[in-house]
């Protein structure tokens, strides 16, 4: 009788997904929603040919020596700045994500998120709830226009499209972005958008949504400099990683209207939120939700699984990061 490989699910799975594992593996699921510290994953890691994790689960060059049975990580996220990616390859080790299927709900909950930045939506409701709506003003909560706007995008990968997308043709604005290289001619004409120095794109946007991965180089690449060049008017949303800006930088120009507003639905040590952000009232915080949906999260946690089984059944994971 073969014995079925040895895996760790290192969160709470959709039952589906988890009987498609069971299929073909040994599964030892860890059912919390509370992650596993580092001892605990290394120890329960022990043994293991594969580990299906979330963006929770740190896979280090010092994990990876502790776990030599160790053949395939698949992550149930995009993102894969919680891999080191040049250690795993460097161990043959296999690295899948789930690009793609989360693209079109995380560019739609991108922009609700500029919307309600600059339609100051968080505001008016807490104010509320709280019973301090009084009565019509001329001026009472108005915030920022967004149609006719200007654009602006961090990193122009598929999410900035599919937002720049939704910015162009839903709202008629002008798209400016940058990125480390251009998008192919036809899609900078079939989006009208243009690519700009990164001083320039500070300048010029009127919102501007950062997409771009985050990695050494991107860690704080904005900061209380960047964040000088920007309009005072301007808004600034991000839906990447938190670690990208500089929360106390960001903290201080919000306090003191050198931007409008923030929305954030990602922070440097979530779950946790920097304090100074909490008791500001012009910035939108949620807790790193752009791609929860239903159908795109079960979608994510089903690629996920494939990429499993293909990589330590001799396949070819549908989408690889170290092929
Ligand atoms: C991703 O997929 O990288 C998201 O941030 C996780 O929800």
């Amino acid at each position: 009788m073969d014995v079925k490989p040895k895996i760790l699910v290192a969160r709470r799975a959709p039952a589906a997904v988890l009987e498609k594992l069971s299929a073909h593996f040994d599964v030892d699921c860890h059912a919390g929603d509370a992650p596993l510290s580092p001892e605990e994953l290394r120890a329960r890691l022990q043994g293991k040919a594969g580990v299906y994790i979330t963006g929770t689960e740190r896979i280090t060059a010092e994990l990876l020596d502790a776990c030599p049975a160790l053949r395939a990580v698949c992550t149930m996220t995009v993102g894969y700045n919680h891999i080191d990616l040049a250690a795993c390859t460097a161990r043959r080790v296999l690295v899948s994500n789930t690009p793609d299927v989360l693209t079109e709900t995380t560019a739609d909950f991108g922009f609700a998120l500029l919307m309600a930045t600059a339609r100051r939506m968080s505001e008016g409701e807490r104010l509320l709830r709280d019973g301090g709506w009084k009565s019509w003003a001329w001026d009472f909560l108005a915030g920022s226009e967004v149609h006719g706007t200007t654009l602006g995008i961090l990193g122009m990968g598929r999410i900035g499209q599919a937002i720049a997308r939704r910015g162009r043709f839903g709202f008629r604005m002008k798209v400016i972005y940058h990125n480390r290289s251009p998008l192919p001619a036809g899609i900078e004409a079939e989006l009208d958008a243009r690519r700009v120095a990164k001083d320039e794109l500070l300048r010029q946007a009127d919102h501007l949504v950062l997409v771009l991965p985050y990695s050494a180089e991107s860690h704080h690449c904005i900061a209380a400099a960047e964040l000088a060049l920007m309009k005072p008017t301007a808004t600034l949303v991000n839906i990447a990683r938190g670690g990208i800006v500089d929360e106390d930088a960001l903290a201080a120009a919000l306090r003191e209207r050198r931007i409008a507003a923030a929305g954030l639905d990602v922070f440097e040590g979530e779950p946790r939120v920097n304090p100074a952000l909490l008791t500001l009232p012009n910035v939108v915080l949620t807790p790193h939700i752009a791609s929860a949906t239903m159908p795109t999260r079960l979608a994510m946690a089903h690629l996920a699984a494939d990429n499993l089984v293909a990589a330590l059944t001799g396949a070819a994971p549908p989408t690889p990061l170290n092929p």
